[in-house]
C-alpha cells in the first residue's frame, strides 16, 4: 500500500514536470539523462523522439518550440530510462539501418553491425566482377547462414533485384532460431523479396543434401568465446540474444562445425565469406588451412585494420 502511494506521488511529480514541454526542452532533458551512459547521446535523443512522433530529425530541429503532448513526453522519458539501463536504441525504435536499407529489429535478433556490411560489399563485387553465373550458365544459389534479421541476404538480393541479369536464382536465409526467422520473414516481406528469399530453420548447413551445389555461402555466426576470447560488452550480453553471440569455448566452434559439414557432405561452393572476432585471426588461419588446404583462401581486415573476414574461393 505504502509502496504504491510513493509510486503514485512520483508519477504525479513526473507528470507535472512534463506538462507543456517543447521539443527542444524534451531533447535537452533526454540528453541530460542519458549523456553519462551514451557517447552519441544527442543523436540518440533525436532518433528516439523522431521515431516516437513519426517525424524526421530535421523536423525536430526546425520545430523546437512545438509543444508535445504529455503522453508522448512521458513515453519519451520512459525510453530514456531504458537507454540508461543499457538497452540498444534499435530495440526501442525497432529499426536499424544496414547497407542503406531499413530493417525491423527487436530483442529476438542481433542488431546488425556496420562492420558486417563488408560481407555484403565483397559478395556484390565478386558477383559483379568475377562470377556472373555458374560455370554451366545457371543462376546462382546463395545461403546466408545465421541470418538473424536477414540483413545480409536481403541487402545482397535487393542490390541485384533490379538488374536485367540478376545473377541470383534462389537465396536461403538460414537460422537455428525460429524467433530470429520470424523477424527475418518480416524483413523479407517489408523489402518485397518473398519470391527470392526463403527463410529456413537449420543447424548451420544441415539442410543440404550430400554433394549439393551451394554457390555462395555467407556467414556471420556467433563468435564470442565462452572461455577464451570472451570479449563482450555487459549490455550486449544483457540485451542481445545469447544464441547470436556465443560460439563455444574459443568462439569458433560453429565455424568449425560448418566447415566439417561442408567436408562431410561434400558441399560444392564457389565462394564462402564469413566474419569473426578480433584476436581470432590466427585460429581462423589454422581452421582454414586444415579444412581448405587445396583451395584459395585469405583473411581480410576491416576499416580499423583488424582481421575480421575470411574468404574461401573454390572451383566446383
Ligand atoms: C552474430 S548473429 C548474426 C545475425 C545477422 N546475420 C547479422 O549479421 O546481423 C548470429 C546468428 O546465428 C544464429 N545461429 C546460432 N547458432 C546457429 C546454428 N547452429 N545454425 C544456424 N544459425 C545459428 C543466431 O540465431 C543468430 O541469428
Amino acid at each position: 500500500m505504502l509502496r504504491s502511494c510513493v509510486k503514485d506521488t512520483d508519477h504525479r511529480k513526473r507528470r507535472a514536470s512534463f506538462i507543456k514541454m517543447k521539443i527542444c526542452e524534451l531533447l535537452k532533458s533526454g540528453y541530460s539523462k542519458i549523456s553519462l551512459v551514451r557517447g552519441a547521446a544527442f543523436l540518440d535523443c533525436e532518433v528516439v523522439l523522431s521515431y516516437l512522433l513519426g517525424v524526421s530529425k530535421e523536423y525536430l530541429l526546425a520545430h523546437g518550440d512545438e509543444v508535445i503532448s504529455e503522453e508522448d513526453a512521458l513515453l519519451f522519458d520512459s525510453y530514456m530510462d531504458r537507454i540508461v539501463l543499457g538497452e540498444p536504441v534499435s530495440y526501442i525504435t525497432c529499426h536499424k539501418e544496414f547497407y542503406g536499407n531499413d530493417f525491423f529489429v527487436d530483442k529476438r535478433v542481433l542488431v546488425p553491425r556496420p562492420e558486417t556490411e563488408m560481407i555484403v560489399e565483397m559478395v556484390i563485387s565478386f558477383l559483379e566482377g568475377v562470377v556472373k553465373y555458374a560455370d554451366d550458365g545457371r543462376k546462382l544459389k546463395l545461403v546466408d547462414v545465421g541470418t538473424g534479421s536477414g540483413c545480409i541476404a536481403i541487402s545482397i538480393a535487393k542490390h541485384f533485384r533490379d538488374y536485367l541479369d540478376d545473377p541470383l536464382d534462389e537465396v536461403f536465409a538460414v537460422d537455428v532460431s525460429e524467433d530470429a526467422l520470424d523477424v527475418c520473414r518480416i524483413n523479407v516481406e517489408q523489402h518485397g523479396l518473398e519470391n527470392k528469399i526463403q527463410p529456413l530453420q537449420s543447424d548451420l548447413l544441415e539442410f543440404l543434401e550430400d554433394d549439393e551445389v551451394c554457390d555462395i555461402i555467407v556467414a556471420n555466426l556467433p563468435y564470442i568465446g565462452e572461455v577464451e576470447n570472451r570479449f563482450v560488452e555487459k549490455n550486449v550480453e544483457k540485451f542481445e540474444p545469447n544464441v547470436a553471440l556465443f560460439g563455444g569455448d574459443d568462439g569458433l566452434e560453429l565455424y568449425k562445425k560448418m566447415f566439417q559439414q561442408i567436408k562431410e557432405k561434400n558441399v560444392k561452393f564457389r565462394l564462402m565469406i564469413g566474419e569473426f572476432g578480433f584476436a581470432q585471426g590466427e585460429k581462423m588461419r589454422e581452421l582454414l588451412s586444415k579444412y581448405f588446404e587445396q583451395d584459395e583462401w585469405g583473411i581480410y581486415k576491416d576499416l580499423a585494420g583488424i582481421e575480421r573476414m575470411f574468404v574461401v574461393k573454390k572451383k566446383y
